[in-house]
């Protein structure tokens, strides 16, 4: 898709689709019966007096994603005048703009549109930041999961091209610039994240996702090493290899690195992501029904590659090296089985409950090698429990932090970004389910708290170094489309990663 900047008055801009935002100015609440005080966000007199007659008619109420859209508009050179609701005025942010862009790209391409212009409304949202939203929305709609639908006509249409109507605050050309460029290169990295997340598991073997890391890091200018079981074992990754053991499929061990000059050496980010291409829950196997979402397992991963796509094309002066631990989880003759006994390559000792618990197996080994190399703060993204989704739902995705003040940061960025995600908590109490009779810990205690249990775990191979684990089990993966979004892959925690890794700039 391409993207352009115009600074021109709306009335004026010859397109096949002008968007504009309107806000509900009401203050009270809806349930009060009131009704909606409908604005226009734009001050061109010429668009507000096309708008007039449909609100004045009722017709438009400002509501979150409601669409009008009028035809031949007059007074604008646009062939078309979409208004696109974006509710109160009093809680629009940058956050709410940013679906509204995806939800004019969704309802447009439907429409057989191929390009329209989106208006920054003239909001408290300063411009470089509403366009910013403005670009990642877009593209962000604009991602069509159904690849392999062979009917031409049943293949979602795409937009090619959005321009972007800035306003009057907008003199700083080349902020507005730079704006635009750091939101394409963020929301394309969380399309390439999907695309990877979106592939099912014979698509999307380990060895294929490692090939994949490999081909974007030569594009993008990072040092991408991939490695195999031979690599695994002599490592002594023995929680890692005990889940990859049970597969005919190799498992892989891809290292990303950006080592940019002038950055700090005090501070070393470890990315480190699951990546189960496809996760049947081995020998504890998993129930047939939905079993085939489990080809999303590596979402993890894929997150922190498309993470480290975005880090090489904005170039933060901040050391980041990212560990993905791919593998499939599959029953066999080989496969570890309930009770077996794994080492970890800290040398821990894992009794193997469960053998559907292996997301935290083999990040335990991923975190700890992301320690070897040297990382002073750690951050691990994992489609990693149900229970997550049982105490979030699809909502919010999970937050574990070992440390407050690297919490705050990422709390910080998080908020920019506008993913949710929700902290959970670490207290040492729940420390006593790990108890094992043979081993140093269990991979798997009871039904109640399973996340945290979960997080637990992954905090005895994070030891003393700062980090965060962000459980995306119910998140990942849109169970139904939205307005801004289709069915499918997410891209969840992949802008906040980015921003987040902004911050540690020096
Ligand atoms: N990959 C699953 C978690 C998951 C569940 C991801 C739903 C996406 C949607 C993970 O490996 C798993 O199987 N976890 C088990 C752990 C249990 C056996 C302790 C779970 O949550 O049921
Ligand atoms: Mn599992
Ligand atoms: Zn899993």
């Amino acid at each position: 898709m391409n993207t352009n900047l115009s600074s021109s008055v709306p009335s004026q801009l010859e397109t096949d689709c002008l968007v504009v935002v309107v806000l509900d100015r009401n203050e009270k609440d809806r349930n009060e019966k009131d009704k909606p005080v409908v604005t226009v966000e734009s001050s061109d007199a010429a668009v507000r007096e096309a708008a007039k007659d449909v609100i004045s008619s009722g017709e438009v109420t400002g509501k979150t994603f409601e669409t009008t859209l009028l035809h031949r508009p007059t007074g604008l050179k646009a062939k078309r005048l979409l208004l696109l609701g974006g509710g109160k005025a009093k809680t629009f942010s940058a956050a709410e703009l940013r679906k509204l862009a995806g939800a004019a790209v969704r309802t447009l391409k439907s429409k057989s549109i191929r390009s329209f212009a989106f208006v920054v409304p003239e909001t408290a949202i300063p411009s470089s930041q509403g366009l910013r939203a403005i670009v990642e929305g877009a593209f962000v709609g604009n991602f069509d999961p159904g690849y392999y639908k062979s009917d031409r006509n049943d293949k979602d249409q795409k937009i090619d091209a959005i321009t972007i109507v800035v306003h009057g605050d907008a003199h700083d050309a080349k902020a507005l610039e730079s704006a635009m460029q750091a939101g394409r290169i963020v929301a394309e990295s969380q399309n390439f994240t999907r695309d990877l997340v979106n592939e099912p598991s014979n698509r999307m073997t380990p060895t294929m996702m490692a090939e994949r890391a490999k081909k974007m890091a030569a594009e993008v200018g990072l040092n991408c090493e991939t490695y195999g079981a031979d690599k695994i074992k002599q490592l002594k990754m023995g929680a890692f290899w005990g889940v990859a053991q049970g597969s005919d499929e190799p498992p892989a061990l891809i290292v990303l690195r950006y080592d940019p000059v002038g950055a700090a050496d005090k501070v070393h980010l470890g990315l480190v992501g699951k990546a189960v291409t496809f996760d049947t829950g081995g020998i504890s196997i998993k129930p047939a029904d939905g079993m085939e979402k489990m080809k999303y397992d590596m979402a993890g991963g894929a997150t922190m590659i498309g993470a480290m796509r975005a880090i090489a094309l904005l170039k933060p002066k901040v050391k980041v090296t990212a560990i993905i631990c791919a593998t499939e989880n599959m029953p066999s003759g080989k496969a570890q089985k309930p009770g077996d006994v794994q080492i970890a390559m800290s040398g821990k000792s894992i009794e193997i409950i469960n053998t559907d618990a292996e997301g935290r197996l083999v990040l335990a080994d991923g975190l700890c090698y992301a320690r070897q190399l040297g990382c002073t703060h750690l951050v691990d993204a994992a489609t990693l429990t149900g229970a997550v989704v049982v105490a979030l739902g699809y909502v919010n995705a999970g937050i574990f932090a070992s440390d407050d003040q690297m919490y705050e940061r990422f709390a910080i960025a998080n908020k920019q970004t506008g993913e949710k995600m929700w902290r959970l908590p670490l207290d040492d109490e729940y420390k006593e389910n790990l108890k094992s009779n043979i081993a140093d810990m269990v991979n798997a205690g009871s039904r109640w708290g399973g996340a945290i249990f979960a997080a637990m775990f992954l905090k005895e191979f994070a030891e003393d170094t700062p980090w965060i684990h962000l459980d995306i089990a119910g998140t990942a993966w849109m169970e139904e489309a939205k307005p801004w979004i289709a069915k499918g892959p997410s891209g969840i925690a992949l802008r906040s990663l980015v921003e987040f890794v902004k911050g540690w700039e020096s």
